[in-house]
């Protein structure tokens, strides 16, 4: 069980594979801060990062998870915000890897492109995996 809330957001590509991790997320224990979209009706995915973005700029959730189609748009557009980083993963190793390399905030997902299994999967290592800090600080540090 945990106390952080997650803030999870997607366009309509993102819809379905969203509302399958929202119950998944609930079931790990987590709150939830659903940012829309509510229903398969077309809307623009960088609407979506920009409501993520306001929401971990003022502490309504530390990490979150943003699906589009492909998760490729949805993330260029979360990553325009400098404290965002939002690594688009397809399986467990890039999950693991966002974190521990990363220290990846957004969790980006395709919808179209990603299996609910696999996602369920890169949930919950996403969630569960720890920065490395060290050599990958100072990595990220050069970027800010
Ligand atoms: C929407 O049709 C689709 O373009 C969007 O979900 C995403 O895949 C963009 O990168």
């Amino acid at each position: 069980m945990s106390n952080e809330v997650i803030a999870i957001a997607s366009d309509h590509g993102g819809f379905d594979l969203k509302e399958l991790l929202k119950a998944d997320l609930e079931e790990m224990g987590y709150g939830i801060v659903d940012l829309g979209c509510h229903d398969n009706s077309s809307v623009n995915y960088p609407d979506y990062a920009n409501k993520m973005a306001a929401a971990l700029l003022n502490d309504t959730a530390k990490r979150g998870v943003l699906i589009c189609g492909s998760g490729i748009g949805i993330s260029i557009a979360a990553n325009r915000h400098a404290h965002i980083r939002a690594a688009l993963v397809h399986d467990g190793l890039t999950a693991k890897l966002s974190r521990e390399h990363n220290d990846a905030n957004v969790l980006v997902l395709g919808g179209r492109t990603t299996g609910i299994e696999v996602a369920k999967d890169c949930l919950k290592i996403f969630l569960d995996t720890k920065f490395e800090g060290g050599r990958h600080q100072t990595r990220i540090d050069i970027m800010s």
